[in-house]
């Protein structure tokens, strides 16, 4: 087994040293040998793929679809995100030269955040929010300028934005992700076309990840910022969530012509383009047909996350309501004060149920966990009775791990 030269340590790339790895994933996995502990951790559907997607990928490869395709996508899938976008959002994308398709959102956003900004920039980080974005900016060398949105009920407000862009006259771009993760809230149509009409005359970028958008619970419509700014937007979304395709590795973008031809550029060099078999599997996705999926998850989580939520509740924990995705933020009992990490440990250890710790997502995070409820209701029901016993028994004191 080689073992790094120690002066090839000494030259390492400093911005990779110092950057912080998922601190989702290393949480994780820091609890996940406990014996029988049962996680909600990751933003991991536990469904499976609909039947007739992964028919779409079956016949791709029985087709022999084995050759390199376009690098910014098939044509036949970046046509089927271009009605798909049409037909939920009423937004107009060239398949031809508007859309790049992606290694999942998460290629989407590090190919966005490299094609956009130089080292030394400032993205405007609206928190608490997926930590990937920062650690992205971090690698590149570029400046996360957060607005913590906790006392503004999770959601950014056009006063807050106001604000950071009178501070940060130079800030290059602003990263927004809704439905939220961690938190699960939706911004309401107005308040995103106020923030758009606040945008619309600064000179900087908006990526809106919004791959979320097919999970919402009440009865509310996405509405898509780039129906206000489509000149400033670079559109995120991707089929991990919406149709239980992590695996797959399928996310896109969308934007105006000219900033999609340098971002395809930046993809074509990271990957060169997504694997056939994937990208027929979307395009099925993504088909009308592909509509029922996500109602079909949407019955499924809703009636979870009203028992996980109901559950947690009763056990006299504050939970931040959620509208979208499949999370719910929680905060600590009081006398844990902010220390999440803490409190998450002693979860996982001493009640066996694994959750995040809310710091991971940013400021305003502290003082919180998320639980995952893309989990079994069996699994949901057995934690919710081993936190309800953990509280009344030793959680009560300030214990030692
Ligand atoms: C807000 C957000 N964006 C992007 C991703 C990554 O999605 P993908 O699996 O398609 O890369 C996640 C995954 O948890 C997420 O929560």
């Amino acid at each position: 087994m080689p073992q790094l030269a120690t002066d090839l340590i000494e030259i390492e790339n400093q911005r990779l040293a110092t950057t912080t790895p998922s601190a989702i994933r290393k949480f994780d996995q820091e609890i996940s040998d406990i014996p029988g502990i049962i996680k909600l951790t990751l933003g991991e559907p536990d469904l499976n793929t609909p039947e007739h997607v992964k028919q779409a990928a079956i016949h791709s490869i029985e087709n022999n679809e084995s050759h390199y395709g376009r690098q910014a996508g098939n044509l036949q899938l970046c046509k089927a995100i271009s009605a798909y976008l049409k037909r939920k959002q009423e937004l107009v994308y060239n398949p031809n030269s508007e859309i790049i398709v992606t290694v999942g959102a998460t290629e989407a956003i590090a190919t966005a955040i490299i094609s956009l900004f130089n080292p030394g920039d400032e993205v405007i980080v609206p928190t608490p929010t997926f930590a990937l974005y920062f650690s992205l900016l971090q690698l590149f060398g570029i400046t996360a300028v957060t607005i913590n949105t906790a006392d503004d009920d999770y959601l950014l407000t056009p006063e807050a934005l106001k604000r950071t862009l009178r501070r940060h006259p130079q800030a290059k771009g602003i990263i927004l992700n809704y439905p939220n993760n961690p938190t699960g809230r939706e911004y309401p149509p107005k308040l995103i076309k106020q923030l758009g009409s606040l945008l619309a005359s600064q000179q900087l970028y908006v990526i809106s990840d919004e791959i979320y958008s097919e999970l919402l619970y009440k009865a509310q419509k996405h509405y898509s910022i780039a129906r206000v700014i489509p000149k400033r937007t670079i559109l995120i979304n991707g089929l991990s969530k919406s149709h239980a395709m992590t695996g797959y590795r399928i996310g896109y973008l969308a934007g105006p012509q000219a900033i999609i031809k340098k971002m395809t550029t930046t993809h074509a060099l990271l990957v060169t383009t997504v694997a056939n078999t994937t990208q027929a599997a979307a395009t099925e996705a993504l088909s009308p047909a592909g509509d029922l999926d996500p109602q079909a998850a949407v019955k499924i989580y809703t009636e979870r996350q009203q028992v996980l939520s109901d559950g947690l509740t009763k056990l006299g924990l504050k939970v931040i309501p959620p509208e979208g995705a499949f999370y719910l933020f929680v905060k600590i009992p009081e006398k844990y004060q902010t220390d999440d990490k803490y409190f998450a440990k002693l979860l996982a250890t001493k009640a066996r149920v694994g959750c995040i710790p809310g710091s991971a997502f940013g400021p305003g995070g502290e003082g919180h966990i998320r639980f995952s409820y893309a989990a079994s209701l069996t699994d949901i029901e057995k934690a919710l009775n081993r936190i309800a016993q953990f509280l009344n028994n030793g959680g009560t004191k300030h214990e030692r791990l």
